[in-house]
């Protein structure tokens, strides 16, 4: 180590990490229950689940079995869960029309959920992807995804989610305006105490593989797709991965719509977004460790090749490093166990 300019004495940062209580003085990052947030999946049934293939011991719930599991995650200090329907494939439109059913599986799910523990936040997700029969977030003409008539259901979506009990309402599906038009919505229809968590910064990534397992929501190829001019790829919505600056002209936009809170997505290979976007932010950053990163984990731990809690645990506290205070994670309930040990 070099000497001190002014003394001729070596600096020695190891000084700070001789114990583990010297080393818990210098942390500058904590990783608390209090930044978790669980994603769920619910489906149509009564006391079943079934365990996603691609995101070991991740499961899709019929309500009540949520119930449950929400009961757990509340006794463990977790403050929110962000709620996924698994929607029937024979529900699915082009229009997407089910998710304004007043009483299907989605509005449900939220009621029991309120119901059963009404002090756990409920974040309700907003785009069409598990009600599309194209697999896209927006309704699909023409082959293109158009952005204000998506919007338009996504503002019914919104209010029929408050009105559930949702509170915090999620926009992930990258139509140009959507916080604004959502807020609209929401005051109007006197909810103007629901706070939106805008998908700020969202990738086209194909990190999401298991989610669309675990929803059967992958965009269709064209063997499968009604309309064979479909995408079978989000990028005219998602962000391109090589792009960092645009994460920031998106929170700008996200800013002045009114968003509450703004993400980054995925989390791992966007580190330095979430840097970016956290500092210039002036409200909560969460970023989203999506189902590719947790299943990378799990499946190289199945395999003996990585130690499943010390490389969860700081892969999370990476992410918190980098400027998110909250974490969307389905490591969410194993990491509370984890750190209240
Ligand atoms: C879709 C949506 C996706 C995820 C959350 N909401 C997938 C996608 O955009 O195709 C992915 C979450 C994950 O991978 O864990 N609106």
């Amino acid at each position: 180590m070099a000497p001190s300019l002014e003394y001729d004495v070596p600096l020695r940062p190891r000084r700070l990490r001789r114990t583990e209580n010297i080393r818990r003085m210098a942390r500058e990052t904590r990783l608390s229950t209090d930044h978790l947030i669980a994603p769920l999946f619910v489906m149509d049934g009564e006391n079943n689940r079934e365990e996603v293939s691609s995101m070991p011991d991740t499961y899709r719930h019929t309500i009540d079995r949520l119930v449950d599991k929400a009961e757990a995650l509340d006794a463990l200090g977790i403050p929110a869960v962000a709620l996924f329907p698994a929607i029937p494939e024979a529900l699915k439109t082009p229009d997407a029309r089910h998710a304004l059913e007043p009483d299907h599986l989605y509005p449900n799910a939220i009621r029991a959920l309120k119901e059963a523990v009404p002090d756990l936040m409920v974040i309700t997700d907003t785009a069409l992807d598990p009600y599309n029969a194209d697999g896209h977030d927006g309704i699909v003409k023409d082959g293109q995804i158009v952005n204000d008539a998506t919007i338009d259901v996504m503002q019914e979506m919104a209010v029929l989610h408050a009105e559930a009990g949702a509170d915090i309402v999620a926009p992930s599906d990258m139509m140009d305006g959507r916080v604004g038009r959502i807020r609209e919505a929401l005051d109007a229809a006197g909810h103007s105490d629901i706070a939106i968590l805008s998908y700020t910064a969202k990738y086209s990534s194909s990190y999401y593989g298991p989610f669309r397992d675990a929803l059967d929501s992958a965009p269709k190829d064209e063997a499968e797709a009604p309309d064979k001019e479909i995408p079978d790829n989000k990028d005219t919505y998602q962000m391109d991965p090589a792009n960092g600056e645009e994460a920031v002209r998106e929170l700008m936009l996200d800013l002045d719509e009114g968003a509450d809170m703004v993400m980054v997505k995925p989390a791992l290979p966007y580190l330095d977004v979430i840097h970016r976007v956290q500092q210039h932010s002036d409200v909560p950053v969460a970023a989203y460790n999506v189902s590719g990163e947790y299943a990378m984990i799990k499946a190289a731990a199945q395999n003996g090749w990585l130690h499943k809690e010390k490389c969860a645990l700081e892969a999370l506290t990476g992410i918190r490093r980098a400027g998110a205070d909250l974490i969307l994670t389905y490591f969410a309930e194993d990491a509370a166990h984890w750190i209240r040990e």
